[in-house]
């Protein structure tokens, strides 16, 4: 046990301003300082710092403390640790502390790894072959400065000297071989690692523990670009994120992470000033590394190579991401470049203009994905990418999203958002058995399978549909649902191209003809709405039976939908001008806005009790 006047002397005696600065900028205010907080998103200075109270605390997020509890949060280490980096600091010895590290039961696998790096390091600065990796490192854009910062090395093209060095320093030579550095033949021990450029691989506390070494001067294509160093108990992949350890602390400041498929990749990024870029060990990026991330942040930005590989990944890897709710930007960078060739090809200044000004959300990264290099005159393709937009809007848990992203890419093949939706839940609902129709004939009731749609289906695109559908009854049934709308008129409540058609049947055919007859009210649609009315129909049928029977509920809760939509729409308009707005103008349209949330509340509440009633 550590006495308590022990901590106290180390919390009196350390400066705390000097402590934090060492982490973040901080800023004179009042008889304190402040900064932003290293612990959450901060856009103003939240973070305060009291040198007479000795606390670093954030006025938001409430994450920080003493000394010892910043410098343990900030740097994730033990209170024992804290305390001991601070008491060492400060010149006061502290009894009884007992440091419990991961590192202590193999302590001998560390000490050779160190021990092999320094001697990796040594060959590349001071040998013959040396200069010649130096070369190939200078012309891949590694400066003097970044080989020093990444540590990198040489493995000699000699048959044992690593050994050697490991040999006098009387390392166990089963350390070695388990480590993966040495081999035994016969009698003798040789170096595995041999001509190649060595890249040390750390912990996320700074320790070596692997090599990642890389072939430099051959083109000997029977030989792997990379070899990598076996998993041990100091080495496990899926837990394994290179340059972790040194990109924390930027991490913490920039409030993100930035992810790379390879470590060529990261060097390229830290090098034009992205110092909290990491990369995943040349794997599929594994749901521990994601966990290891959100411990240190919320944001990711994700970069992988620009090739189909790499964009397969990163879809993959924003599931993952999802699961932790983490939040997911990502760049696609143009064909065929990786970060490292983009750095390369254009400098760090384009490189860094390029991922600031190209971020995704996760969903216009999946539409991108879907639309890309398309050619939508031509079926294949839509149906490719409307397969491709499907899988992966169905697990999307915002309607909204979704309709805002099947919405787009109905203007682009040119349909009708609705039937584009209908399509999406059919894909959605596979279960859905056309074998149900037959509640249709159970009169008045309401078909349980619409029910079920409703429940995932909370929009109002599909519901538009069926209105539609229940509009070409006849002229009486049309002009019933028009009168429905505020001032008989439903054209503001449907989308463009449904107020064409609704145009068409309404003001058109329904004053030539009592009945409706498909074909008749067809030869009158120009091409795009006579796509448009097809493509509806075809959605319908898909479901089971495009000729509903009229249902009155139903019908009023397809009008229902469409003014609730409605006035979500209005509602969210009106979000950019409140933001641009400024005094009076704001708070008017702030008022209208409250205004139509509770209408939208009420048409709501109406809703419900209509569904209540119905049961
Ligand atoms: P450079 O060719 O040096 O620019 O590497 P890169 O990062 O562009 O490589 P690539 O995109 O081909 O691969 C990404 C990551 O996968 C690398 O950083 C390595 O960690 C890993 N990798 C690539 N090739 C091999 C290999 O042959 N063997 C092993 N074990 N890993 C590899
Ligand atoms: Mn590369």
């Amino acid at each position: 046990m550590v006495a308590q006047d022990k901590i106290d002397e180390v919390i009196k005696k350390t400066d705390i301003v000097d402590l934090v600065s060492q982490f973040i900028t901080l800023e004179k205010y009042g008889s304190g300082f402040r900064g932003l907080c290293p612990f959450h998103p901060d856009h103003s200075p939240s973070f305060s710092v009291s040198p007479d109270k000795k606390i670093a605390k954030c006025m938001v997020c409430g994450e920080g403390g003493n000394p010892i509890t910043f410098l343990r949060k900030i740097k994730n280490i033990s209170f024992n640790e804290a305390l001991k980096e601070l008491a060492d600091k400060a010149g006061i010895t502290v009894d009884g502390l007992y440091i419990n590290k991961k590192t202590d039961n193999f302590s001998h696998l560390y000490e050779i790894m160190e021990t092999s790096k320094k001697f990796y390091i040594h060959n590349l600065l001071n040998t013959k072959s040396g200069l010649e990796a130096i070369e190939y490192l200078h012309k891949r854009g590694i400066d003097d400065e970044t080989i020093k910062r990444f540590e990198i090395g040489l493995s000699l093209n000699t048959n044992n000297s690593l050994y050697q060095v490991l040999k006098e320093k009387n390392y166990n030579e089963l350390d070695m071989m388990h480590l993966g550095l040495i081999k035994q033949n016969d009698n003798d021990f040789y170096d595995l690692f041999r001509g190649r450029i060595m890249f040390p691989i750390k912990d996320e506390f700074g320790h070596t523990i692997a090599y990642s070494a890389r072939i430099f001067n051959t083109n000997d294509k029977n030989q792997a670009k990379y070899v990598n160093s076996p998993e041990t108990e100091i080495f496990k992949k899926h837990l394994t994120l290179y340059n972790l350890s040194d990109a924390i602390l930027s991490i913490r400041k920039m409030h993100r992470v930035i992810l790379h498929e390879g470590q060529m990749d990261v060097i390229a990024s830290v090098r034009s000033g992205n110092l909290e870029t990491v990369c995943s060990m040349g794997t599929a990026l594994t749901k521990e590394q994601v966990r290891i991330i959100k411990k240190y942040t919320n944001n990711v930005l994700l970069c992988y190579d620009g090739d189909k590989a790499g964009i397969d990944a990163m879809l993959k890897a924003i599931k993952l991401f999802e699961t932790v709710d983490l939040k997911v930007k990502l760049v696609i960078l143009p064909d065929k470049e990786d970060p490292d060739s983009y750095v390369l090809k254009y400098g760090s200044t384009k490189f860094n203009e390029f991922i600031e000004n190209n971020q995704l959300d996760p969903l216009d990264f999946i539409f991108e994905y879907a639309t890309r290099g398309k050619d939508f005159t031509k079926n294949n393709d839509v149906e490719d990418a409307k397969e491709k937009l499907f899988i992966n809007l169905k697990d999307v848990k915002s309607t909204s999203s979704i309709e805002r992203y099947i919405g787009l890419f109905a203007k682009l093949i040119n349909v009708s958002e609705a039937s584009l939706l209908m399509d999406f839940n059919n894909y959605y609902t596979p279960q859905y058995n056309k074998n149900n129709a037959d509640i249709f004939e159970q009169e008045n009731s309401f078909p349980s399978f619409l029910e079920q749609e409703y429940q995932y289906l909370s929009n109002y695109a599909w519901a538009e549909l069926r209105l539609l559908n229940y509009a070409k009854l006849s002229k009486g049934m049309a002009d019933v649902i028009e009168q429905k709308f505020p001032d008989n008129d439903i054209r503001p409540y449907l989308e463009p191209i449904h107020q064409e058609l609704w145009d068409e049947l309404n003001l058109d055919y329904f004053m030539q003809y009592d009945d409706f007859i498909e074909q008749q009210f067809l030869e009158r649609l120009n091409e795009r709405l006579y796509n448009c009315y097809l493509q509806n129909i075809t959605s319908l049928n898909k479901k089971g039976d495009c000729h509903i029977p009229y249902n009155e509920a139903d019908m009023n809760d397809c009008i229902t939908k469409l003014k609730e939509h409605y006035l979500e729409k209005k509602a969210h308009e009106l979000d950019a001008k409140i933001f641009d707005a400024n005094g009076s103008e704001k708070i008017m349209y702030l008022t209208k806005k409250v205004d139509l949330l509770k209408q939208l509340e009420k048409q709501r509440c109406n809703n419900a009790n209509f569904k209540q009633n119905r049961k």
